[in-house]
């Protein structure tokens, strides 16, 4: 794993209010280049929020968001997405009445370097660039065990099934940051344990950063480098799985969930 000295990713204070709600108040955060880093916490701490903050869904209120060396904060979501950050949702968001396959190309193509006027005329360069776009769609299938199922309609692939395809559309558009919100909600265990081993290697293979919510601390701790925990939209601790596990604070913010 390739760690560079920079950040790839460098939250600086952010907050976050919806009028009177503050859902995130001063995060700060840093993620390098191979990192895979956990992002936890009770319900309503802020994870998705922050998710929203980092990929243009909302504008911090305050503070600093800096992608690659350069701050984002406040542009919007397909720019955040061409700087190199990609997301999963935790309410699984693909284009149902389209096939498997076609929600994959869609991001390619996004990427893709022809002219309008080379697809308007469907010219030569234009078709090659399908043709690529087609097998790139097909390896990236495979990598997700979806390659059988290209052409069934999206919303007829199983829950743990669209679950992968949201991250291998995900990494077509090429990120270097990725954003998975709970992927391994509603799967069984099986394909959670496959899910995890898939992430990691998925990090190696593309050299990519990933910060991942999870609500199973076990399978967190299991496959994360580094933690952050969010409780109230706050930073309450952040190490190796063995430093937060054992850290009293959040001890107790997972304890009051319990109560
Ligand atoms: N658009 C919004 N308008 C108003 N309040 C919001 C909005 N988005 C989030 N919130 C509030 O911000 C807080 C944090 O919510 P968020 O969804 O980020 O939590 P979470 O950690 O992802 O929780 P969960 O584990 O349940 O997914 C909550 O109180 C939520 O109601
Ligand atoms: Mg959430």
């Amino acid at each position: 794993m390739t760690l560079t000295a920079n950040a790839l990713l460098d939250v600086r204070q952010a907050s976050r209010h919806f009028g009177g709600i503050r859902a995130l108040t001063d995060v700060s955060m840093r993620l390098r280049t191979g990192e895979l880093v956990g992002l936890i916490g009770p319900n309503g701490a802020g994870k998705t929020t922050l998710f929203n903050l980092l990929t243009g869904v909302y504008e911090p209120s305050e503070g600093t968001i800096i992608l690659n060396g350069e701050s984002v904060g406040g542009m919007k979501p397909y720019q955040i997405n061409h700087k190199g950050a990609a997301r999963t949702f935790q309410n699984i968001r693909l284009f149902g009445n389209m096939t498997v396959a076609d929600n994959v190309k869609i991001a390619y193509n996004r990427h893709a370097k022809y002219s309008v006027w080379s697809s308007l005329f469907r010219l030569p360069s234009f078709r090659a660039g399908e043709k690529e776009i087609a097998d790139k769609a097909l390896a990236m299938l495979k990598i997700f065990k979806l390659d059988e199922q290209r052409n069934e309609l999206a919303k007829n692939l199983s829950y743990g099934g669209q679950r992968r395809l949201e991250i291998a559309r995900a990494l077509a558009a090429q990120p270097k940051l990725l954003l998975l919100d709970e992927p391994a909600a509603g799967m069984n265990p099986q394909e959670t344990r496959e899910l995890m081993n898939l992430i990691r290697w998925v990090r190696e293979e593309f050299q990519l950063s990933i910060l991942l919510i999870e609500h199973d601390m076990s399978l967190v701790m299991g496959v994360c480098d580094r933690i952050y925990v969010l409780d109230q939209g706050k930073l309450i601790a952040e190490g190796t799985p063995d430093e937060v596990r054992s850290n009293p604070r959040v001890i107790q913010a997972y304890l009051g969930q319990e109560a």
